[in-house]
């Protein structure tokens, strides 16, 4: 595809070449990302980070990347803070955010409402989130990182197992992730949540349709078992009508040290998108496997920098750029990525 000014809506839009432009795209980006180099291939161009839901990763990581490649980050963090509560249109708002931005990113609680803003911008349109359908830049990062841990285990993405744990229901993340490996071979998908909480029946039909295997339990150790990956998710408590309803399930999928060793193969990575729940109600991703090195969640939120400046550089067209526009970070970086 032509990424050079095209809204990012959907994992839909991709064909497995695109994904891995992008996946090349961002390793480029290291450099940037790891604070050796400066690039100013953005120098003057404005992100719009327009975001309707709550966030840290993604609201950060966008402003960051964009940043990294030189540009300036505009941002509207709350609904309150908009003239949306006063009764304007997403149209409205995005034919005059779109006079003011280079590019959006926006992230909205209605599915098919970042969609709907992106018809009228006039700015190409990166969907950060929309209730709960889509979360493509997540997905992509999720896909990256399963790529590279699974490469340091001389693994492949085609035949892999993964299983996703808790809330596939309203998980937009795990309906994104799910739909970006329907490009791939042979998965085999152990979908372990509630009843209530399954992963829609549309996503099923459609992985089994492409020829993945799925299977669907409410058995955690059966599940668990059988993967090179788990993804485990958060309880969207935001998406039920009460915190009470949300209650009945929290706690029930929760993976800790004494979890992962007696179900789990050795070498099994362990994801999540977070925020993960660390209440101990919930307590989903016990912080006992903080220290354990297939757990990957830090990787992920680290590679989601690179995925995202990946986006912005072919989205606005400057990947060759990029390189060609550097200077040498002129002060203490630590040695935080080493
Ligand atoms: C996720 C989201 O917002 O969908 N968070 C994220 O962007 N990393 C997952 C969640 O909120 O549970």
């Amino acid at each position: 595809m032509d990424f050079r000014g095209t809204h990012i809506i959907s994992v839909q839009q991709f064909q497995r070449p695109d994904v891995e432009r992008i996946f090349d795209v961002a390793d480029s980006m290291e450099p940037f990302a790891q604070r050796r180099q400066v690039s100013k291939a953005l120098d003057g161009a404005i992100l719009g980070n327009m975001f309707f839901e709550p966030s840290t990763r993604t609201r950060v990581s966008f402003g960051c990347a964009f940043n990294m490649l030189g540009g300036h980050v505009r941002e509207t963090a709350e609904i309150g803070a908009s003239s949306i509560t006063k009764g304007e249109s997403l149209y409205d708002t995005a034919r005059v955010i779109s006079g003011y931005s280079d590019v959006i990113v926006m992230r909205h609680p209605r599915a098919g409402s970042v969609a709907e803003f992106a018809e009228a911008s006039r700015a190409p349109v990166i969907n950060g989130g929309d209730g709960v359908n889509e979360h493509p830049s997540q997905a992509l990062l999720d896909l990256y990182t399963i790529r590279k841990e699974l490469e340091s285990r001389q693994r492949g993405i085609d035949g892999m197992h993964i299983g996703m744990v808790g809330d596939l229901k309203h998980g937009r993340t795990v309906h994104s992730l799910s739909r970006l490996l329907k490009l791939y071979r042979d998965i085999n998908f152990n979908l372990i949540s509630p009843k209530q909480l399954r992963m829609p029946p549309g996503i099923v039909a459609e992985l089994r349709a492409a020829g993945h295997k799925v299977s669907q339990t409410e058995d955690m150790a059966k599940g668990l078992h059988d993967n090179d990956t788990v993804y485990l998710t958060r309880i969207q408590e935001e998406r039920f009508a009460s915190r009470l309803e949300a209650d009945v399930y929290r706690g029930r999928f929760r993976l800790n040290q004494a979890i992962y060793t007696r179900h789990c193969q050795p070498n099994t990575v362990i994801m999540h998108p977070l925020p993960r729940d660390t209440r101990a109600e919930a307590n989903e991703l016990d912080e006992d496997l903080n220290q354990h090195p297939n757990l990957a969640i830090f990787r992920q939120t680290d590679n989601g920098v690179l995925v995202r400046m990946a986006l912005f550089a072919l989205v606005l067209d400057v990947v060759e750029k990029a390189p060609q526009h550097v200077q040498q970070a002129g002060w203490y970086t630590g040695r935080r990525f080493e």
